[in-house]
């Protein structure tokens, strides 16, 4: 019924993926999850839990279990809705692999050397650079080619792996008749990313060295208001946005615009002539208020694993429809023999 709805309209396809592996942060929530809750009736959305992108870097097995399973109840917690979304996990559509492996016949070993994040990681990992790593890229195409997608929503860190993306599916085009539609990235733009409280040059991470400049989705509310209390600031006192001479000032108001829902303009009148520590907690609460029933709705849904796997069960089917369309025509245009 949903999906003959889908067919109707001829929506664009969003495509994105996470891995689960670890705790998101609150600037992936205003950078990606808000926006995928806002985007999911505008196209036909498709959002994947990327495994076997995770295990490029070795996981607990348990853990990866459970961080697929509480991803998928964070984001449903969040209000991706899976009657108007497809959400799954990328193991359960076995056409990820079989694409990726034709698509390794189209890529260079060369390009795939060249990748930023592969010489990152094998910086990192250095006693495990296996060819999973160096194929991750190659990985992440098939996942983004098989669904037909228009538009990819991706940070910045992303970029070089969707143009990579772009070219293989230029060159395959190229090379056959077109097949792939070549999908366009969407980047956020500068200052919609929210900054370490502590050291707010940078990214909010999940992989920061002190936790205490990151916010975590999974946060109680005490912990959530002491490390707002700790949050770098600067020597005058007054709440002003002014990102260049106030960063830290300047992340707080970021983050309590998109969690209170007022403006800067109001922020800033609310503030006026009041010290840091006021503002400081209210930011806090703020964040707190919101968090706590995405964290009771999280948990609620993980006591009812009948049915998350149901949900599961379903965006697979109907993930693997689409994309095994796809596969189907790439191995008739490439000569595979089929039944
Ligand atoms: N590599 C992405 C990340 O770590 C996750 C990912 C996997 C992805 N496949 C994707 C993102 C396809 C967008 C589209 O953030």
């Amino acid at each position: 019924m949903e999906e003959v709805e889908q067919q109707k309209v001829n929506k664009k396809v969003l495509y994105s993926a996470v891995q689960p592996t670890n705790a998101l942060t609150i600037g992936n929530y205003i950078g990606a999850i808000k926006n995928m809750v806002a985007m999911q009736d505008e196209y036909t959305c498709f959002f994947a839990i990327a495994n076997m992108h995770a295990i490029t870097v070795r996981q607990v097995p348990a853990q990866l279990r459970q961080k697929t399973l509480s991803l998928l109840a964070l984001y449903m917690a969040c209000g991706l809705d899976p009657n108007r979304c497809t959400l799954y996990v990328q193991s359960h559509v076995p056409c990820h692999a079989e694409l990726a492996w034709v698509l390794n016949t189209f890529t260079y070993v060369g390009e795939m050397e060249r990748m930023t994040q592969f010489k990152d990681k094998s910086a990192k990992h250095a006693d495990n650079i296996n060819m999973g790593l160096m194929d991750y890229p190659v990985l992440m195409a098939a996942d983004i080619l098989l669904y037909k997608t228009d538009v990819v929503p991706v940070g910045i860190d992303q970029r070089q792996h969707l143009e990579i993306c772009r070219d293989i599916a230029i060159r395959f085009n190229n090379i056959y008749s077109p097949t792939f539609v070549v999908p366009e990235g969407v980047y956020p733009k500068v200052g919609a990313k929210i900054g370490d409280l502590l050291d707010p040059s940078k990214k909010m991470s999940k992989s920061a060295e002190n936790a205490n400049g990151t916010i975590f989705m999974d946060d109680d509310r005490d912990t959530i208001i002491r490390k707002f209390k700790r949050a770098v600031t600067d020597s005058d006192s007054e709440v002003r946005y002014d990102p260049e001479n106030k960063p830290g000032v300047s992340n707080l108001l970021s983050i309590y615009t998109a969690f209170s829902g007022k403006s800067i303009e109001e922020a800033e009148r609310e503030f006026a002539g009041r010290g840091y520590g006021d503002f400081k907690l209210a930011v806090g609460e703020a964040v707190a208020d919101k968090l706590a029933p995405v964290q009771s709705e999280q948990a609620r849904l993980l006591s009812d694993k009948e049915y998350l796997n149901s949900v599961l069960k379903a965006g697979a089917e109907r993930a693997y429809k689409v994309a095994s369309s796809t596969l189907s025509k790439v191995y008739r245009k490439i000569g595979f023999y089929q039944l």
